[in-house]
């Protein structure tokens, strides 16, 4: 048996999405600029998928701008942001601890360059507390990204509070959607956010194609210049397969968000709770509100890695938060910024299901697990008694 619970690092195309693909690569070869029918029919498809992703964000297709991934769309919308603001002498940029690389390694750079960063902590539950972002904002606070749901966790952030705060201080908010678009409800409206990105791959569709959400009338310096592509604000000519295949994808998902949100709720938390009751020593990460198909689970006295494997090689993929680096074990950011245990840290596991994801599979996780765990538990050596 094969079973794939990595969603959240990617996950397949929807039946429909590649349909899509593979349509627009066999028939819609024209360059969108181009003023003839085969440019203006890869165009039309353009439109189309724009139409689609505005409406699962409840956002209007004017204000959507492709870009080539879900990290581009959020160093567009820091760094675009940042340098449109910096004549005014906003020259601090606040984030939260657990966003991903795309945001914090973009906040990094800026601060090589002068920016003032911020990063805001957070408490077990995995949220980011409003309280917090009234302590750390400033009357030169440009703007503010904190991501609506987290990948390792799955933790659904208080957005629309901390927009609220924001804006009091004339601060941009940014958040970075690419966990939530496709899981639950992204309404930039009732989120109150200027800036929204978005990736395809998280919702079923192809790899390489993102968005960015621009709210009308936020000035934005384009990080990539050309063209006049996507109004001037994105230049490049358009991977039309690819968007074909992100809108189509967008469609399904706003299509019956609420019942397969309903669906894998039920198969995360089946899980959630058959591991919990089988492996003993283990333990939840993230207990505020989180998107439905994420579980992050630490199990005491193993090391995250070798379960990995030995899931792996029972057919079972799944994913840590710690990264291997120069050969040690790097802690999760994520789990770390919670202020957990080193125990609880370094040896949590990351199953994440999805639009193919069977009750079967969820059972057959719950059956080997035990075992792999006794196993490797037997295998670490005792601590010596004082
Ligand atoms: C929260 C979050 N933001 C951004 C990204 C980057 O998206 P992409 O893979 O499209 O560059 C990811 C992907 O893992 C993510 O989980």
């Amino acid at each position: 048996m094969r079973v794939y619970f990595d969603y959240n690092a990617t996950t397949p195309l929807a039946p429909e999405a590649m349909e899509a693909v593979v349509r627009a690569t066999r028939e819609i070869y024209g360059n969108a600029s181009s003023v003839h029918h085969f440019g203006q029919h890869a165009k039309a498809t353009i439109d189309e998928a724009r139409s689609a992703l505005a409406a699962l964000i409840h956002g209007d297709p004017s204000e959507v701008v492709f870009t080539s991934s879900g990290t581009e769309a959020d160093n567009f919308a820091i760094r675009g942001a940042a340098e449109a603001v910096e004549p005014t002498g906003r020259r601090h940029l606040i984030a939260s601890a657990i966003e991903h690389e795309a945001v914090l390694n973009t906040l990094k750079a800026l601060g090589r360059r002068g920016w003032q960063t911020t990063l805001l902590p957070l408490d077990q539950t995995g949220i980011v507390s409003p309280e917090r972002l009234r302590e750390a904002i400033r009357s030169d606070t440009a703007l503010v990204s904190v991501m609506h749901a987290n990948n390792e966790i799955g933790t659904v952030q208080p957005i629309a509070e901390l927009s609220a705060i924001a804006r009091q201080h004339g601060a941009l908010m940014h958040t970075d959607a690419v966990q939530s678009a496709g899981k639950i409800p992204v309404d930039v409206h009732a989120l109150g956010v200027d800036l929204l990105s978005v990736s395809a791959h998280k919702f079923n569709g192809p790899k390489g194609a993102g968005a960015l959400w621009i709210r009308r009338g936020t000035r934005m310096q384009p990080i990539l210049t050309g063209g006049k592509h996507e109004r001037n604000r994105r230049a490049g000519t358009e991977n039309v397969p690819a968007l074909a295949g992100l809108g189509v994808a967008a469609r399904v998902a706003a299509g019956k968000l609420e019942v397969e949100g309903e669906r894998i709720a039920a198969l995360r938390d089946r899980l959630e709770e058959g591991i919990l009751r089988g492996v003993p020593g283990t333990a939840v990460n993230g207990i505020g509100p989180r998107v439905p198909n994420t579980t992050n689970i630490s199990f005491d006295r193993v090391e995250a890695e070798s379960l990995l494997i030995a899931l792996d090689l029972e057919g079972v993929a799944v994913s840590t938060g710690s990264a291997c680096s120069s050969g040690t074990l790097e802690p999760s950011h994520v789990l770390r910024a919670m202020g957990l245990p080193a125990h609880r840290t370094q040896n949590s596991l990351r199953f994440s299901l999805g639009m193919f994801s069977t009750q079967d599979e969820v059972d057959y996780v719950i059956e080997i697990l035990p075992r792999l765990v006794e196993k490797l538990r037997g295998l670490t050596r005792k601590p010596v008694p004082a």
